[in-house]
């Protein structure tokens, strides 16, 4: 049983990572870490708040992270993939009761937890911010598995860049070079783990489960948005969900270990860049990068787990 902490920024993606979290037995969600990113923070906070109620898990602590990136500069959102409001057509309700608890929170929920793993699927503003706080709370973490890069592939928001890591390069670079035992689940694998409306619908008739009916009008939209986007694509990948199911079945990806830098300026701005040269293995601060996965084992482990009891 991995017990985690999960920082997003539902968004759709984000949302079905946290659906997957909260259904998958192997899994143990101690915290979730609400961050500007695909929407802003109060958004975000408001649909990780109605998820734990469909759920049936208000106990699990709404952490308030970063509102914008480490520039300062506005964030940018992206209604036209997740919806004005990030759940595509589905709105939390009006009356819906939602409490932050403070990120400070975090020191006593690390402390109390030895050999956890934080999960980022967001900009990594917050998990920097953790970082900036000392008390060496990362040293404590016993590993990072953060969906975000492209490595030797185009990226999704320029040529080169890949979202969370174009949302705030200063964050992701300062996570690369400061944090140990980093897994890194960039596009190279996420844009592999496609859901098409079949597989949903395969979900969708093996449980009644409240949370899970709303995968219906919310995949829809996501995979309607990224037909629009990629011709022929015939579903849409779901870069956050399968970082969580890399992270409970490592064996389904292939790693290899590379120092990672991200492109703070202004010329490729988040771009990810290692060296994959073989005399370039020993590096000191390798980090673990997803560059290969076993797609039928995805789809195989995506369906028992949402569709589960
Ligand atoms: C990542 O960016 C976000 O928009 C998605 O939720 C995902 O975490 C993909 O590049
Ligand atoms: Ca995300």
């Amino acid at each position: 049983m991995k017990k985690i902490i999960l920082f997003a920024d539902p968004g759709i993606d984000d949302s079905v990572a946290i659906m997957y979290a909260l259904r998958n037995p192997e899994i143990k969600v101690l915290a979730i870490v609400s961050s500007y990113g695909n929407v802003d923070k109060e958004q975000a906070t408001d649909n990780i708040a109605y998820l734990l109620k469909l759920a049936g898990r208000e106990d699990i602590p709404i952490i308030g992270g970063t509102n914008a990136p480490s520039s300062g500069e506005t964030p940018t959102y992206y209604p036209e993939i997740h919806g004005k409001e990030g759940l595509g057509p589905i709105r939390p309700p009006e009356d819906l009761q939602v409490e932050l608890t403070n990120f400070s929170e975090l020191y006593t929920i690390i402390k109390n937890n030895p050999g956890l793993t934080i999960v980022d699927v967001g900009r990594n503003t917050s998990l920097a911010a953790l970082f900036l706080l000392g008390e060496n709370l990362t040293k404590d973490v016993s590993e990072f598995y953060i969906m975000g890069g492209a490595f030797l592939v185009p990226g999704n928001v320029t040529p080169l860049a890949e979202a969370n890591f174009y949302g705030d390069p200063t964050a992701s670079n300062l996570v690369m070079q400061n944090f140990d035992n980093l897994y890194i689940a960039p596009l190279n694998v996420t844009n592999k783990a496609i859901i098409t409306m079949e597989h949903v619908n395969t979900v969708l008739d093996m449980t009644d489960h409240p949370l899970v009916q709303i995968l219906d009008d919310v995949m829809e939209y996501y995979i309607e948005a990224y037909k629009k986007l990629i011709p022929g694509i015939g579903g849409a990948p779901l870069h956050d969900a399968v970082t969580l199911s890399l992270m409970v079945n490592p064996s389904m990806g292939k790693t290899i270990r590379r120092e990672v830098e991200v492109f703070t300026g202004v010329s490729g701005m988040g771009t990810s860049s290692a060296d994959f040269r073989v005399s370039s293995k020993n590096a000191e601060k390798n980090i673990n990068i997803f560059l290969e996965l076993d797609y039928e084992a995805f789809l195989k482990d995506f369906i028992q787990v949402m569709g589960g009891p």
